[in-house]
């Protein structure tokens, strides 16, 4: 069985050493395709590939139309809008993604932006703590337990809100109070962090009502995905609330403006920069190569993403 790993933008030698073990140790062969730049190259190094792991890298019918003996790919990391499902499900390819693996990166993330806000984004005077706090987490997934699990060692009051009964459970088992409603988390908290996916429900969901019932003093923090923000009804509240700061990963269509209206009360980083450390990209690698030989072993079928 041959196993093609093949990134354009290739994973640190680190991870790759980890893939490799991963594979060779299940008896099977490594092939590596880095900064292939053309798809020809592509198309040439799939042909004879069972199995193939890749970062952004684009799966689309022709690729699949190429690799004649394929049977799983996986995408190592969260993200899989790269790689055409309906194509794969078609040439009877089952598609992966390494979801969890980036979480403490991202929630480490999170408690970088909080402390930054807290201490008046380090301009020289005096800020406030978290410790004692109330954090309510917006979506209890894999970043929110994270964060969950880092809030517990600042000292924080924790509350959480997720739409699912599932998450529900696991903030009970977690020692988190669970709220109704998210109206209901954003009321009670001087710092939310968000955690909410980008779904049709959620698109513009954060805006000038719900985080307008922030207690005084207010801090938004947003890791999650730029369109669930609904940026006009942010921007008049942040003029209307002078108290309330917003510190985001994905900077605003509207940046300018933020920094304009929120001035000193506002971040974004300059590119997003939750899941980009060495650990998140080592972690997600070797997920990968482990998901796959769970699949062609096993048939494990976790973190299938296609039909
Ligand atoms: N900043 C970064 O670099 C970075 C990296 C990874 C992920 N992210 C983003 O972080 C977010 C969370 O990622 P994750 O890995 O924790 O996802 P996840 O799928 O593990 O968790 C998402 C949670 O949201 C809940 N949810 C869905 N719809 C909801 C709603 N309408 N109201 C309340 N809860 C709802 C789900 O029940 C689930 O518990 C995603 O938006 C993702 O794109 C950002």
């Amino acid at each position: 069985m041959k196993v093609l790993v093949a990134t354009d933008k290739p994973f640190a030698q680190v991870a790759v050493d980890g893939i490799r073990k991963e594979i060779e140790n299940a008896g099977y062969t490594l092939a590596l395709l880095e900064k292939y730049g053309e798809k020809a190259r592509l198309l040439e190094a799939v042909a004879d590939a069972d199995a193939l792991i890749i970062r952004s890298d684009v799966v689309d019918a022709e690729v699949l139309d190429a690799a004649k003996q394929l049977k799983i790919v996986v995408r190592a990391g969260a993200g899989y809008d790269n790689v055409d499902l309906a194509a794969a499900t078609a040439h009877g390819v089952c598609v992966m993604n390494t979801p969890g693996q980036n979480s403490n990166a991202v929630a480490e993330l999170a408690f970088g932006l909080m402390v930054m806000a807290v201490r008046n984004l380090y301009n020289g005077t005096s800020g406030t703590e978290l410790k004692g706090k109330k954090l309510g987490i917006h979506a209890y997934g894999n970043v929110g337990r994270n964060v969950a699990r880092i809030a517990k060692g600042f000292g924080m009051d924790i509350l959480a809100y997720d739409a699912f009964p599932a998450a529900v459970e696991a903030m009970k088992q977690d020692g988190i109070t669970p709220v109704d409603s998210a109206e209901e988390l954003y009321a009670q908290c001087n710092v939310v962090s968000l955690h909410i996916p980008a779904t049709a429900e959620t698109k513009g969901s954060i805006g000038h009502d719900l985080v307008g019932r922030m207690l005084k003093g207010g801090v938004l923090i947003n890791t999650a995905r730029k369109e669930v923000i609904d940026e006009e009804g942010m921007l008049k509240l942040l003029g209307e609330r002078t108290d309330l700061k917003y510190m985001t990963d994905i900077m605003p269509v509207r940046h300018a403006e933020f920094q304009e209206v929120a001035a000193g009360r506002y971040f974004s980083t300059p590119k997003k920069m939750g899941a980009q450390t060495a650990e998140a990209n080592i972690n997600a690698g070797i997920a990968a190569a482990r998901q796959i030989v769970g699949f062609l072993k096993d048939g494990c079928e976790r973190f299938r993403v296609n039909k």
